[in-house]
């Protein structure tokens, strides 16, 4: 048998990248790792970054300053720079920063075997050809109840602030009988719920099926009990879509569905290709087919050129929608990006708008949990809570929610009545 070796990984932005950091222990598994929550006892260390905003980066730099004296301790120990970062830097990043060994790419990761062996260049940020999940071992035992299933990836897209089409390519979605297999899979070893992933996942057109008629295939897998998706883009609901969430029970009445502004003239500098009207028609039909749905969004503030009155706009917007939850970041300016070659606005405008959008957005959050009282929803136990006897799990609605329940266990999808919001998380009561 081969020596156990530990790998340590830190994964930062989005779904993707989680589900991506998981992937990446079960290949580096089938080379004798195991995956350690502690960084001194690794033998290898991955750091399976973002490159959405700027901090991320520089964050990155730092994280890999902080592992100098742990290198200099163990010279063998292998550092791995993995994710989005990786892919837009490159080369780059071992010139910055010599203690790095390996540099990997999002669509290049089944190939760490070979590269930590020494057998590959130590910098792989290729698109291949070949699909890297026909690479890959199968997925191992999942620690909880709910799991992520990567469907799509990349985007097509070119908003005019972000790097994503430029570190994760073009969209790609993988073949259906792939995916069902793998739900299927999952299903076996536990798992209740599966999230589909993809960054722009309602664009999935694996052998010509739509986002739709795979989640209405996977609503027929039994044992499989709810199923999400995100992130999607607004052009991409098409009417099927719209309708199986009035029609597939299993289909959770949660919709992540960012619009980034409210201002058509934003919009259109951001290339959305879609008005802040065709965005509210659109949720007009989505609650019509599932009146309770909650919704959330990503907002960007002070995207270059805005004015107080597309600030306003975007204000606007957020009021007549009410969402349960939102994202609201600062504009930064991303190299490469047409965005990035815009004069930026101050950096107190740009503070004091995220500042109001997020007090509005934290209060409506508050009026949704709030809502909530009193109505009875399904809860799906992820884990035991803090306080004896309590568990803790996601509602339908994605909300948090703590319910006393000794008998519980995690796993149970249990019938609550919500009695009480706290500020990030509801209070139940199990009903059956
Ligand atoms: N594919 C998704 C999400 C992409 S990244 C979508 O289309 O909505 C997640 C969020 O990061 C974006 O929705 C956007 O709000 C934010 N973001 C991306 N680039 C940004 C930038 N340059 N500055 C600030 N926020 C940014
Ligand atoms: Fe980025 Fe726009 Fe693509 Fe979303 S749709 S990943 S924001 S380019
Ligand atoms: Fe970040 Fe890449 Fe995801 S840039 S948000 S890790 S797709």
């Amino acid at each position: 048998m081969a020596d156990v070796k530990k790998l340590f990984i830190k994964t930062y932005g989005c779904q993707m990248n989680v589900y991506d950091s998981e992937r990446m222990a079960e290949v580096m598994g089938g080379q004798g790792y195991v995956v350690t929550e502690v960084a001194e006892e690794a033998d290898m260390v991955l750091l399976n970054t973002c490159h959405i905003r700027e901090k991320a980066s520089e964050k990155l730099y730092s994280d890999l300053g902080r592992l100098r004296p742990l290198k200099a301790a163990k010279p063998d120990l292998k550092i791995g720079v993995a994710g989005c970062v990786a892919q837009a830097e490159g080369q780059e990043i071992i010139r910055r920063m010599p203690l790095v060994d390996l540099v990997v790419g999002p669509q290049t990761y089944h190939r760490l075997p070979e590269m930590v062996a020494g057998r590959a260049p130590a910098v792989d940020t290729d698109f291949p050809a070949e699909d890297k999940f026909d690479h890959m071992p199968r997925r191992k035992a999942m620690r909880g109840p709910t799991a992520f299933l990567t469907v799509q990836e990349g985007c097509d897209k070119f908003c005019a602030f972000c790097v994503v089409p430029y570190t994760r390519g073009a969209e790609v979605s993988r073949p259906p009988a792939r995916l069902l297999a793998e739900a299927r899979d999952l299903v076996e070893r536990g798992v209740r719920e599966i999230t589909l992933l993809g960054q722009n996942v309602n664009a999935y057109h694996g052998d010509d099926w739509t986002l739709a008629r795979l989640v209405r295939e996977l609503a027929r897998i039994d044992g499989l009990e709810r199923i999400r998706y995100t992130t999607s883009h607004p052009n991409d609901m098409d009417d099927d879509l719209i309708a199986a969430h009035g029609e597939e029970a299993k289909l959770m009445p949660y919709l992540h569905l960012p619009v980034q502004s409210g201002s058509d003239r934003i919009l259109k500098a951001m290339n959305r290709k879609h008005t802040a009207e065709h965005y509210l028609r659109l949720v007009e039909r989505i609650r019509a087919a599932r009146p309770d749905i909650v919704l959330s969004s990503d907002f960007i503030a002070a995207f270059p050129g805005e004015t107080a009155a597309d600030h306003e706009a975007t204000l606007a917007l957020i009021r007549e929608v009410g969402y349960g939850s939102a994202f609201c970041f600062k504009y930064s300016a991303r190299p490469g990006t047409p965005a990035a070659e815009k004069p930026e606005l101050p950096a107190n405008i740009g503070d004091a708008r995220l500042q109001e959008l997020r007090d509005l957005i934290t209060a409506q959050q508050l009026a949704t949990q709030t809502a909530m009282v009193g109505r009875e929803v399904g809860v799906l136990y992820e884990k035991a809570g803090r306080r004896p006897g309590q568990m803790v799990g996601k509602s339908d609605h994605l909300h948090a929610v703590h319910v006393d329940d000794p008998a519980g266990r995690v796993g149970d999808l249990v019938r609550v009545r919500i009695t009480g919001s706290g500020s990030n998380s509801l209070a139940g009561l199990r009903i059956k």
